[in-house]
């Protein structure tokens, strides 16, 4: 049957309305595929605005009276290539905007992949690198900008003990020598009290006063390490950093060293801030404890928490892998896929989200903030943002 002209008319105009219809859906599709949902340099952009507003409304802070350290947005880029006008092409961030604090005598325990800064940031507290940007109170006092010659009066009181006891001792001077040259040079007891003194720190190190007069190719490498602590102690300081000090030692001598720092700790009232890569080690020393991923702190809060709640994916999948004493409590093991990216080509958005179990589409494009969780318990991740 011929269809009148109203029908054919109406049947265009249906035509119509779902050719429109597809159109907008055609359209709808091409902008979605063409216009990501974030916007990343707007993101960055974004992002760093945010933050360079935060470091300076914490500037205007005072510094926490209890802390005996307090760093904040601690940065420290290694200029990797320069051009002809010495202008940088390539920098690495190898600490990228760490905050923490440290009470008298308590000890944070920083933990992390080898490369994600655990040392640089050590180092660069201690002003053996100059800070890129923030501010480390000591006492009270911000150093960041102190010149070396301002430092020196301060020497004393922040002590560093490294990893490798072998390359750290002079190998032609004595025992007596290595341990009385500090307390000489800052002048810590009178002349004629060194030699006493010195053997009362090595008595306290566990190190026989007949020692005094050998050589370090003499010691094993537990003793050379009680060596190092007890050079560092000399000058008597508050605050000490331990770089690794057990790691290039056997498991056995491992302990009692770890034993010593803590004796020493309680006995002459020392702060730590204890870097490691041993999980175990860190629990068994530490009130605090700071978890790095590529210069940037991820995790932050007292042993304990960390422990028992840890957050964090990253210290989730660190933790995973220590040994349980608990043989009916049984832990997962997360086997994080692929290597630590390059600090110098760092990913996008969270820079854990190549390798993270839990990432999201917002993970690849917006860091997450660094916020407070529980008390005294941080976290870096966009899990946690939505509570
Ligand atoms: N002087 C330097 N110049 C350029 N890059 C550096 C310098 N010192 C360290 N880096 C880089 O900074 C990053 C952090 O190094 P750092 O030694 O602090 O790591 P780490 O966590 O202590 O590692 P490890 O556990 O192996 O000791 C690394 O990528 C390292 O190559
Ligand atoms: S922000 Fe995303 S990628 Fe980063 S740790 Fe959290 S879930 Fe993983
Ligand atoms: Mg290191």
């Amino acid at each position: 049957m011929k269809k009148t002209d109203v029908e054919v008319q109406s049947d265009v105009a249906m035509q119509d309305v779902a050719d429109v219809a597809v159109d907008q859906e055609i359209q709808e599709t091409a902008t979605a595929e063409t216009t990501p949902a974030f916007d990343d340099v707007a993101e960055q952009m974004k992002e760093q605005t945010e933050r360079e507003k935060q470091i300076e409304a914490d500037k205007l802070l005072p510094p926490d009276p209890d802390a005996l350290l307090e760093v904040r947005h601690l940065k420290k880029h290694f200029v990797l290539k320069k051009t002809l006008m010495g202008k940088p092409l390539a920098t690495l961030k190898a600490v990228d905007d760490i905050s923490i604090k440290i009470r008298p005598g308590e000890t944070l325990g920083i933990v992390g992949e080898s490369g994600c800064g655990k040392t640089t940031m050590g180092r660069t507290i201690l002003k053996l690198h100059q800070p890129t940007g923030g501010q480390i109170f000591f006492e009270g006092q911000d150093i960041a900008g102190f010149t070396p010659k301002q430092m020196r009066a301060l020497r004393t009181k922040m002590q560093i003990v490294f990893q490798d006891p072998y390359s750290s001792l002079p190998p032609r001077s004595t025992v007596g020598d290595i341990l009385s040259e500090p307390v000489k040079v800052h002048k810590i007891v009178p002349p004629d009290q060194v030699k006493e003194y010195v053997l009362g720190i090595m008595e306290q190190c566990g190190l026989r006063d007949y020692y005094y007069e050998r050589y370090p190719h003499e010691f094993s490498g537990g003793q050379r390490q009680r060596i190092c602590i007890a050079r560092a102690l000399a000058v008597a300081p508050k605050l000490v950093v331990c770089d690794e000090p057990v790691s290039a030692l056997d498991v056995s001598i491992q302990a009692q060293i770890i034993n010593l720092l803590k004796k020493l700790q309680k006995e002459r009232q020392l702060t730590y801030l204890f870097i490691s890569h041993d999980l175990s080690v860190v629990k068994h020393i530490s009130d605090k404890i700071g978890v790095m991923y590529l210069g940037s702190m991820v995790e932050f809060g007292g042993t304990k928490a960390i422990f028992d709640k840890p957050l964090h994916p990253y210290t989730q999948a660190l933790f995973s892998a220590v040994p349980n004493p608990d043989p009916n409590e049984k832990v997962e093991r997360i086997i994080l896929k692929g290597d630590i990216p390059s600090p110098a080509n760092p990913p996008k958005g969270c820079k854990f989200h190549t390798r993270c179990p839990k990432a999201m589409e917002i993970c690849q494009h917006i860091a997450p903030k660094y916020r407070e969780y529980d008390e005294g318990h941080f976290v870096a991740c966009h899990c946690y943002e939505q509570e």
